[in-house]
């Protein structure tokens, strides 16, 4: 069984190998390049610096899967929102993983102050807005051509959770 902890430097090269392959795929996380290990340790310093948390989800000593909260690209008026990304490894899918750690991430947005979640999604990526939607997000927008992917214009979804 999976436990769910906070990340810690020790789980970079697992957040890593989860990020770089999910990244491969079109339809989550609009960039092409993964960049090195080192900007993986550059963003969880930066998630600690900004005061958000990272989990891991972890099994046996192996990294399944990992959440952050982060500061959405705009704000509502009570600066009450924050953004929530997950990504599960593919091997560790439906196993109720991206759900438990939806779960924690809602727990520590309370914790922090914030009362919505928001999560941004690429309009194909019919798991992650499944998941989202099980987990009672509700899409509030649909933004067709917002964004690029090896190339291809891409529509973004947002979903939106008050807590
Ligand atoms: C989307 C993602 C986080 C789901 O994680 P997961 O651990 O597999 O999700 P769970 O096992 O907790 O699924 C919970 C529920 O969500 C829904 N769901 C999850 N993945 C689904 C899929 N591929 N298709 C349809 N429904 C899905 C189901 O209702 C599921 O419940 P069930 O298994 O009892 O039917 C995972 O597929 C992933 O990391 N994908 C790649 C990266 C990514 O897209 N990240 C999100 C970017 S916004």
């Amino acid at each position: 069984m999976f436990a769910i902890r906070q990340a810690s430097m020790a789980d970079l090269p697992g957040i890593y190998g989860i990020f770089r392959d999910a990244v491969r795929s079109p339809d989550a996380i609009w960039i092409d390049d993964p960049g090195t290990p080192e900007d993986r340790c550059a963003w969880l310093l930066l998630k600690e610096a900004q005061g958000f948390p990272v989990f891991v989800a972890v099994e046996g000593g192996e990294v399944l899967a990992y959440a952050a909260l982060g500061e959405p690209c705009f704000r509502d008026a009570n600066c009450a929102l924050a953004e929530a990304s997950l990504c599960v490894a593919p091997h560790a899918r439906r196993r109720g993983i991206g759900r438990a750690l939806l779960a924690t991430l809602e727990e520590a947005a309370g914790a922090i102050g914030r009362d919505s979640l928001i999560a941004s999604v690429d309009a194909m990526n019919r798991g992650s807005i499944a998941l989202h939607r099980r987990c009672g997000f509700r899409q509030t927008r649909r933004m067709p051509g917002v964004g690029r992917k090896f190339g291809r214009a891409r529509d973004l979804v947002l979903l939106r959770k008050e807590l």
